[in-house]
């Protein structure tokens, strides 16, 4: 209340233009903040708001409802109208051979315009589910809380805008994308929506970088460079994002491919190891980063809502655009067919340069400048493997992951290995090939021109690829090649003297911290995503690649100070002990891969789920049935760090997926089979959720076509999924999910308050000899029951004992398989 009456009196003193001091509008700007993190803390208070709880549907969703009609009522005299409208759709549709079904999912449509209706609007877009067992205060609801204010400064200003928006908040996020999609299909406001601005989180706190945008338009990147107070952006990450190797999608991927419509995507990157665990919490997220995001959208926002591009965005729509920010303090960005012409330029220079110096030499030099470049890739080559041998052992003696809660140790031990590998190979290069007759100004003046020419070679290549992000190797290029040009005009005498390696470190300056803080952000995405990447891909050898790639990468520019050095021993002893103790240490186990110290937890993540199976024969009977705790790692090391402290967890319980039943005869919550290949089963007692699955075969004929088709009914759980395993002969025709012919055999359901039974409809082709055993079709439903009242004895006594390193995450669950 303190800070309505504040702010009630503040918007008094807004009539008159000469109260309004520096002091008024610091005041206004943190009663904003207050108000941000104020409904932050609320939402994130109400605890996990899956899809379908009532702290999501019924909570959330009043408290949402609330906050809107007050601004509302607030701004009512104002030049804008708000409209609110509660969408509950239904629908479905498939993502990355993923199908979806939604059932009255709840979203939350505001809609700003001015008082005269508008044509054209933007979308703002976050989410305000979390997934179960998380207070889900970064992913999403401080992006809710931003939106909030951002709706209320809008609501409040006195001359009206050009154009509408409609601030989202849409209740199933997590649920595979599923109220984005509900909005964008089917909202008759929809139609109306030119562009939006995606909040997402990847992480805790931090700042919100653009990690993409478009498709095309480039006047959406244009407008965050000019309006953004903090910019923190990089066609970089766009391109690796683009590219799928993260594994991950936001709400940008449906607007892109079911609505059309082109947008920014921002989403908080920092601190991934706590993302979707318990310690998303609201206190983690400094107001300093509440105010950041807040003040960017507002300004991008109200930029893009006065923008004439808005409303004839097709005039504009054509090319890609090259975008970064300077240490946050400024944003370029050129479009992609000026920087493949500058790109061109650099690649022109070099060439002129390399060719002047060869002029006169009869290709001598360029003799040297060839071999001196295979040294140069031999060194990188001879690096790479060996460090990944270091992985390789490291793997296989049981220390993965050491460094997640130190990452300083995995720079030192990795980044030491290449660095002094490099350094071994170029001195030998020195010694024994190039001798000691040569001049060393010279071989050093040589090895210049090699990594000039290798990232010239790296820019040609991605120009020709058409990827933005070759403005890197670009900068890389230009900066060295006019420092170089500048100083050797200056220093007849070349050499390694220290005022030339001064200049020549400060022309570097501006490239190599760039490309360090892209380097600091491919570690930051990275290293939690190791995290949770499943028991198949061992994260040392991605983690040594990365560190000997960055190693590779800032050496380069250095490397002809090898050459101009007298001797490289000490260097090489430093490296060579540094590496020798950082492995003795890692060896010896004394460096513990997680921690849960609450200031810098590294949780271990590991999902269980306490599950009844039940298997059905052709004619309906139970065939078999058990009950157990189904434990799954995210990360590499599986059970290893949890077996001594719960001894019954160990290698006589694991469990192998069966392939010939559906989806492997475990109740899987998202097909991520190829991630999880380690499973562990431990048997307990049944579980009884209190609304069990009710399902049964509608009806089954013979189509005209000679097709069987079968309806089913499935009542159950908010989260339930479907597995389809045709026998052998047998093929999906068609179902109700959709037109496209089935390549999918998982499907995801779930459904808000209120839903009514499920019905499906599948078509199948028998085959020619059908098998009277098995049957056609085996299908099974598992049931997912989150939250606090579906929770077992079983389930708190094992919970209870997990180490305080770890994060289980669990619930209970049921498979059920029916043969037809
Ligand atoms: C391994 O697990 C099984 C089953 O949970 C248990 O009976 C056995 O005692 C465990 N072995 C050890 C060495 O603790």
């Amino acid at each position: 209340t303190k800070i309505s009456e504040l702010r009630a009196y503040l918007n008094q003193q807004d009539d008159n233009p000469t109260r309004q001091t520096k002091a008024h509008m610091y005041l206004a700007s943190l009663l904003d903040v207050l108000d941000m993190s104020k409904a932050l803390h609320i939402m994130a208070n109400v605890g996990p708001r899956p899809v379908g709880s009532v702290e999501n549907e019924v909570l959330t969703v009043n408290y949402l409802l609330e906050q809107v009609e007050q601004i509302r009522s607030e701004s009512i005299a104002g030049p804008h109208a708000i409209t609110l409208d509660l969408q509950r759709p239904t629908g479905s549709f498939s993502i990355k051979n993923v199908i979806s079904y939604y059932d009255r999912i709840t979203n939350i449509a505001v809609r700003l315009e001015p008082k005269d209706g508008a044509q054209h609007f933007m979308l703002a877009n976050c989410h305000f589910d979390s997934v179960a067992n998380s207070p889900g205060a970064s992913d999403d609801a401080v992006s809710c809380a931003v939106m909030l204010e951002v709706l209320r400064s809008l609501a409040s200003l006195s001359s009206p805008l050009t154009h509408g928006v409609i601030f989202l908040f849409n209740g199933a996020e997590e649920n595979v994308l599923q109220a984005s999609h509900g909005f964008i299909t089917q909202h008759p406001w929809a139609k109306q929506v030119k562009a939006f601005v995606n909040l997402e989180a990847a992480g805790v706190g931090g700042k919100e970088v653009v990690f993409q945008t478009g498709p095309e338009n480039p006047w959406l990147v244009q407008a965050y460079v000019h309006a953004a107070v903090h910019p923190f952006a990089s066609v970089v990450g766009q391109e690796i994002f683009q590219s799928g190797i993260i594994p991950s999608e936001t709400d940008f991927r449906i607007y892109r491919d079911f609505g059309n419509i082109p947008g920014i995507d921002l989403a908080f990157i920092e601190n991934g190891f706590l993302y979707h665990t318990k310690y998303d919490t609201a206190d983690r997220i400094l107001t300093d980063s509440i105010q950041r995001a807040g003040d960017n959208i507002l300004a991008l926002l109200k930029h893009l809502l006065m923008s004439e591009k808005l409303a004839d965005s097709s005039e504009y729509r054509h090319g890609n655009m090259v975008f970064f920010d300077v240490l946050g303090v400024v944003a370029v960005a050129y479009p992609a067919r000026v920087g493949t012409i500058i790109n061109y330029m650099a690649v022109m220079a070099t060439f002129l340069y390399l060719a002047k110096k060869n002029k006169g030499k009869c290709g001598h030099y360029l003799r040297d400048l060839a071999l001196g470049s295979c040294v140069a890739l031999l060194s990188w080559f001879a690096t790479l493997l060996s460090v990944l041998i270091v992985a390789l052992v490291l793997t296989l003696a049981g220390c993965s992951m050491f460094w997640y809660s130190h990452f300083s140790v995995a720079i030192a031990l990795y980044g030491s290995a290449a660095a002094a590998k490099i350094l071994l190979v170029h001195t030998l290069a020195k010694n024994l090939y190039y001798g000691v007759s040569i001049d060393l100004n010279i071989l050093g003046e040589l090895f210049f021109d090699v990594s000039l020419l290798l990232w010239c070679c790296v820019l040609l290549c991605l120009t020709l690829r058409g990827l933005c992000s070759a403005y890197v190797p670009m900068l890389m290029v230009a900066f060295p090649l006019a420092t170089k040009l500048l100083l050797s005009s200056h220093f007849r005498c070349r050499g390694a003297s220290v005022p030339y390696a001064v200049l020549y470190l400060l022309g570097l300056t501006l490239p190599y911290v760039h490309l360090m803080f892209l380097i600091w952000v491919v570690f930051e995405i990275f290293c939690p995503i190791l995290g949770r990447s499943g028991t198949k891909i061992p994260p040392e050898v991605v983690l040594a690649c990365l560190v000997t790639l960055a190693i590779i990468l800032l050496s380069s520019y250095f490397m002809h100070f090898i050459y101009l050095a007298r001797s490289s021993r000490r260097v090489l002893t430093i490296l060579g002990s540094l590496f020798a103790v950082m492995l003795l240490l890692v060896s010896s186990g004394l460096i513990f891969p997680y921690s849960s110290d609450p200031d810098r937890p590294r949780p271990k993540r590991i999902i269980i789920q306490h599950t009844t199976r039940t298997f059905h024969t052709l004619n309906g009977l139970v065939e078999h049935e058990d009950s157990g705790l189904w434990i799954n790692s995210c990360d590499y090391t599986g059970m290893s760090y949890i077996t001594p402290h719960i001894p019954e967890i160990n290698d006589t319980i694991r469990t192998q997926r069966h392939d010939d039943l559906p989806f492997g005869g475990f109740p899987g919550y998202l097909p991520l089979p190829f991630l999880i290949k380690k499973s562990w089963y431990l048997p307990v007692p049944a579980a009884s959720p209190k609304s069990p699955l009710e399902f049964r075969l509608v009806s089954k004929q013979v189509t005209e076509w000679g097709t069987i088709k079968m309806s089913f009914e499935a009542k159950g759980p908010s989260h339930m999924s479907l597995y389809l395993r045709p026998n052998t002969g047998v093929s999906l025709s068609s179902w109700s999910f959709g037109n496209n012919t089935p390549q999918s055999n998982f499907i995801f359901y779930s459904h808000g308050l209120g839903a009514p039974a499920w019905h499906f409809w599948l078509e199948i082709q028998p085959p020619s000899e059908p098998s009277a055993e098995k049957g056609l079709i085996s299908v099974a439903v598992s049931c997912h029951y989150f939250g606090e009242a579906h929770r077992t004895p079983q389930l708190d006594a094992l919970l209870g004992r997990f180490p305080a390193w770890s994060f289980p995450s669990s619930w209970v669950s049921s498979y059920h398989m029916f043969r037809y």
